[in-house]
């Protein structure tokens, strides 16, 4: 596991200004904030930092602003939930208003830093981004790693090496080449790996069914197949429920049948969930872990007719004995959606920056921290 400087190691900060990296890049409906979860967790090293008499000053992206001012990413709402979680903190106007955060420009690094004595990187989920705010700050400045960081690399970074077996991984989602460079890396580490949602379409296709109209990524096909025959035990489905002809996700008024089959569809037929076997035998393998990583849906869980699948899988990870850690957004709605969210024991919240962690064990915001960023 990476080590990283701590807030600790910031030596006396009263009355010193501290600039923290936070990710808050929370998801907004019409301007409101649906889920404040990743300005929540900042919380613990903003109060430490105020605590100790530093004077903060925030600073985070929020969604993907092409390099100008545009008020659809304003900083606005967070500041308004920040001043009621955290009173006279700071949070500057988003960082990819300046082409210079995602180019990692000298110059924008040193207007950053402008007036801070000390910097804290508290983003995981954009330390796997080699941008000016993560990358460029701890070249300059006295810097650590806020408590989410450091949590997030020792819960994250620690299951490559120190997790207790039988370890298991369920992954979902839909694609197998987003995917597959993690699934690569825990195959050093887990005794088995559980694979729903759409990307299970391409690995049925490898054993030589016939997905029908499911989700299928022809060209992955043969590392599918590459997998399958290494000595990795790989859980895959036997059952699913599928939309027939006619159908829309998302939209049951729409009408298409939808009905339980096996793993050979007809062409028109679309797998969306796992079906009531597939999750029985899923729960059994993570019933019987005693360290689970979860990301990614069984399924199109946000239309109710395909939510089964990812239900019991949640159901089954909120309640195993084992440490249980659920990544990426999709997989950590999905556990709230299903009341679960209190059962895990560290629900990630980083996405991309969770699998890169794992798949690297490494990120640049790490790096940078240690002083070995290079690029
Ligand atoms: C995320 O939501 O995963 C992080 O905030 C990173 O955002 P990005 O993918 O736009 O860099």
């Amino acid at each position: 596991m990476t080590t990283v400087p701590q807030l600790e190691d910031l030596g006396d900060l009263n009355g010193r200004r501290v600039l923290v990296r936070a990710d808050f890049n929370v998801p907004l409906e019409d301007g409101v904030i649906t889920d404040d979860l990743r300005i929540k967790s900042a919380l613990p090293t903003i109060k430490w930092l105020v605590d100790q008499g530093a004077s903060v000053t925030t600073c985070s992206h929020l969604g993907r602003p092409k390099g100008e001012p545009n008020p659809a990413f304003s900083m606005d709402p967070v500041r308004a939930r920040l001043a009621e979680l955290a009173p006279g903190v700071e949070l500057m106007e988003n960082l990819r208003f300046n082409p210079g955060e995602t180019s990692n420009d000298p110059a924008f690094v040193s207007e950053l830093i402008n007036g801070f004595d000390a910097y804290v990187n508290d983003a995981f989920g954009a330390s796997h981004r080699a941008h000016a705010s993560i990358v460029g700050p701890p070249q300059h400045l006295p810097s650590a790693a806020g408590r989410l960081l450091a949590r997030e690399v020792e819960v994250l970074g620690g299951l490559r090496t120190n997790a207790k077996r039988p370890f298991v991984a369920i992954l979902g989602g839909a694609k197998v080449s987003d995917k597959l460079a993690v699934i690569e890396a825990l195959l050093e580490s887990v005794d088995s790996i559980i694979i729903g949602g759409g990307m299970a379409y391409t690995f049925l296709a490898a054993k030589g069914h016939n997905v029908g109209s499911s989700l299928l990524e022809e060209d992955m096909i043969d590392t599918a197949k590459r997998l399958l025959d290494s000595d990795a035990t790989i859980y895959l489905p036997s059952d699913n429920f599928a939309l027939g002809p006619g159908g829309k996700i998302g939209d049951p008024s729409a009408g298409g049948e939808v009905r339980p089959v096996g793993n050979d569809m007809s062409e028109g037929w679309m797998g969306l969930d796992i079906g009531p076997g597939s999750a029985a035998e899923f729960c059994d393998v993570i019933l019987d872990a005693r360290t689970v990583l979860w990301n990614g849906p069984m399924g199109v869980f946000e239309d109710p007719r395909f939510e089964a699948g990812t239900r019991t899988v949640a159901e089954a990870v909120g309640q195993t004995h084992g440490f249980t850690v659920v990544g990426g957004g999709d997989s950590a709605a999905a556990a709230k959606q299903f009341g679960v969210a209190a059962d895990i024991d560290h629900v990630s919240t980083g996405g991309g920056a969770s699998l890169e962690l794992i798949e690297k064990g490494d990120l640049p915001g790490l790096a940078a921290l240690r002083g070995e960023f290079s690029g």
